[in-house]
């Protein structure tokens, strides 16, 4: 089934919105420079494809894959590259763009890896941010909403590898499985 009885935390119309100003604050930052946009992949690939459209500036694209959550919600904590970029970032402006700080642990240490690769710049744009379960500190640079500790699907984000074809964000509850979803 497609579309799921639970409760919609951000509505379509929110998110574009919302999306179009994160852009707009971003091309303002980047004016002049063509930034390298890297997507975590899989959670990042519907909000960044929004995300460059909306842009003012000439953009470039990549991806990294990382081996955190697994099939599980609970993060491992060790973090690591499954799928390297393509492009050298040596030198160059980077944009990371992820779905959602959690603990913060996925962004902290891949941070910490492109860094070492001295880029130019290294900024991190993020569509969720749950604050309250930071456990290693961690500042997006741009964040589309703060949201509150529950776990949502929806908008590229996941659980188990389903929902994430939901145009909007949803909390995820009980109603999905009753729904055999
Ligand atoms: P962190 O290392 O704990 O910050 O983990 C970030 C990753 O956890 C995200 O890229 C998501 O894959 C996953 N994650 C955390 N919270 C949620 C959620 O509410 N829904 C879906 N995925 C989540």
């Amino acid at each position: 089934m497609r579309a799921a009885a639970a409760e919609i935390l951000f509505p379509k119309e929110v998110i574009d919105r919302r999306v179009r100003e994160l852009a707009g604050q971003i091309s303002r930052d980047y004016e002049g420079r063509e930034p390298l946009i890297v997507g975590i992949l899989n959670g990042a690939f519907i909000f960044m494809a929004d995300l460059i459209r909306a842009l003012d500036v000439p953009c470039r694209v990549d991806f990294v894959r990382l081996a955190s959550y697994g099939a599980g919600s609970v993060s491992s904590g060790e973090i690591r590259i499954g799928m390297d970029l393509e492009t050298p970032i040596a030198g160059r402006d980077v944009l990371i763009v992820e779905d959602i700080v959690d603990t913060g642990l996925t962004l902290s240490r891949l941070v910490e890896i492109l860094r070492k690769r001295q880029p130019a710049s290294l900024r991190v744009c993020a569509f969720l941010d749950k604050r309250e379960r930071r456990r290693v500190p961690f500042t997006a640079d741009y964040v589309g909403f703060p949201i509150p500790d529950r776990f949502v699907v929806g908008y590229g984000l996941d659980y188990n590898e389903k929902f994430r074809f939901l145009p909007d964000v949803r909390v995820l509850g009980t109603s999905f499985e009753r729904e055999g979803v």
